[in-house]
């Protein structure tokens, strides 16, 4: 029953996706460490968070714990290949099953990975596992305005503009806009094969 269980999860969630730039794997405890270091830098919650205070240590155990290694999370540590250096983490969240959808989240911590293709590579490699395995139809993520390096490379792996959330975050002395993006099935899937595929 157990290994029944293990085989139906490598299926829809297998431990390795491998990409040309990028592998992603599932969570490993060994990976709290980082995960820690990167929530506490200030400039990665400039670029992610509504709140600038650093989440506490026991935020971040809780959302790694739940979020990045429960059983039922669609969530992957980004690993550089070759070197395997674990870089960033991805999720998908809000599943629902009945319409389809979910929401997109990439982290990529290390700073020196920044710019490097390697956050393009990783949605692109969650994107097709949302449609060609998961079956979803739509994935959606929301953006500050200001975070023109993430807006690129969501455009670059599929996403559209869908709308904005006019001044919802005050940042660096004025307002920005949220922004929603999102990208359905067909669109990902009229893409042509080597832009989704080593793979
Ligand atoms: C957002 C993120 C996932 C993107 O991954 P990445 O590996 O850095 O991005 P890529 O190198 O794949 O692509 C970035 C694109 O933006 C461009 N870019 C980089 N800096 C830019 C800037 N300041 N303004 C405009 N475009 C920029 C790059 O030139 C590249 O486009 P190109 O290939 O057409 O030249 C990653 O930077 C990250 O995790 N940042 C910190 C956390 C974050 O912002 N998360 C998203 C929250 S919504």
């Amino acid at each position: 029953m157990a290994q029944q269980a293990i085989l139906e999860r490598d299926r829809w969630q297998p431990s390795v996706i491998e990409g040309r730039r990028v592998r992603l794997r599932r969570h490993q405890p060994e990976n709290l460490a980082r995960v820690l270091r990167w929530y506490r830098d200030p400039e990665l919650a400039r670029l992610t968070r509504y709140q600038l205070r650093p989440m506490t240590r026991e935020e971040v155990e809780r959302f790694f714990q739940s979020r990045l290694l429960g059983p039922d999370s669609v969530a992957y540590a980004i690993h550089e290949a070759p070197s395997d250096r674990l870089i960033g983490l991805t999720t998908l969240s809000a599943l629902d099953a009945e319409n389809g959808s979910a929401l997109f989240h990439i982290t990529i911590g290390e700073r020196d990975a920044w710019g490097r293709g390697f956050g393009t590579e990783a949605t692109e490699l969650m994107l097709e596992h949302a449609f060609e395995r998961l079956g979803l139809h739509r994935i959606g993520l929301a953006v500050f305005a200001f975070n023109d390096r993430a807006m690129r490379s969501y455009e670059k792996a599929g996403f559209t503009i869908e709308g904005r959330s006019r001044d919802a975050i005050l940042r660096d002395g004025r307002y920005w806009d949220e922004v929603q993006m999102g990208v359905l099935a067909q669109e990902w899937l009229a893409r042509p094969r080597p832009a989704r595929s080593k793979r």
